[in-house]
């Protein structure tokens, strides 16, 4: 019971999110042609040219939507997402390269990848579907989707993502390094998740497909 009401609490919230959402701007398309350049020439080298990094402190980026790529890239331009690897990369980007980057990457296949630690996947998969009702953790599926696909534009595909990576961003939002979650969604997640549950989590995520 106590778990239906984490989950039903965290499609509320989705859903008051969705409401209050003003409506996407007609949607640019992006040239993933136009991007190919750029991809060669600076992005392959961290995130692969086919948006599947090699190391785990680099993000995939195949599969992601495109809409969630390019708001990433505004805001590291912007500095309302702060790191010092993606400034450099980003500070001669148009808003039309970073819609065209994003198309690029959306349209690269995710490898599947498979989770390593059994045990923790158990208990990873426990709180990314049911959360925690003790703690007040949401279930990380009703924005995320159950199989970590995502729901544009909105809510991030995780499924197959770097579980270095994701924990490093559960930090960020808990210490508010990381605070371009409009409504602050995820600094308020993060604060109740313990270490443990951090990694649990990101090495489910890692092995979902
Ligand atoms: C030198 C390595 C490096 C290069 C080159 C690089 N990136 Fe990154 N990128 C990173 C790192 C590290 C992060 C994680 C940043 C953080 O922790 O916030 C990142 C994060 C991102 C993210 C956010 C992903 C997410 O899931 O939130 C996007 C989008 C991105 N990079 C796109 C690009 C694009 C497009 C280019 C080429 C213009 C590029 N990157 C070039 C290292 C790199
Ligand atoms: C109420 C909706 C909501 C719930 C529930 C939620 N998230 Fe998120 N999450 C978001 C949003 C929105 C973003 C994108 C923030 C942005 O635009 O930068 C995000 C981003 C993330 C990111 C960064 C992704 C990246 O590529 O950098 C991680 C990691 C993450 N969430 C993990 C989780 C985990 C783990 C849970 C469950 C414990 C969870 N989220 C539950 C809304 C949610």
């Amino acid at each position: 019971m106590k778990k239906q009401a984490v989950l039903l609490t965290g499609l509320l919230f989705a859903a008051t999110v969705w409401a209050n959402e003003p409506a996407a701007p007609a949607a640019a398309k992006g040239d993933a042609a136009k991007a190919q350049k750029i991809v060669n020439d600076v992005c392959g080298a961290c995130h692969g040219t086919d948006g599947n990094s090699t190391s785990p402190t680099y993000p995939n980026l195949s599969g992601q939507h495109p809409e969630y790529i390019a708001k990433q890239l505004n805001e590291f331009k912007s500095g309302a997402r702060r790191n010092a690897t993606m400034a450099p990369n980003v500070a001669k980007l148009s808003a039309e390269d970073m819609v065209n980057l994003g198309a690029y990457f959306s349209a690269q296949l995710p490898k599947a990848k498979q989770a390593k630690d059994a045990a923790l996947v158990a208990e990873g998969q426990k709180l990314y579907k049911g959360g925690n009702a003790g703690s007040g953790v949401p279930a990380c599926s009703s924005c995320h989707g159950p199989a970590g696909s995502g729901v544009p534009v909105q809510f991030p595909r995780m499924a197959g993502q770097h579980g270095k990576y994701v924990v490093a961003q559960l930090k960020n939002f808990r210490t508010g390094d990381r605070a371009n979650d409009g409504g602050k969604m995820m600094q308020t997640i993060a604060r109740k998740m313990t270490d443990q549950e951090m990694r649990a989590v990101a090495e489910y995520i890692s092995g979902l497909r």
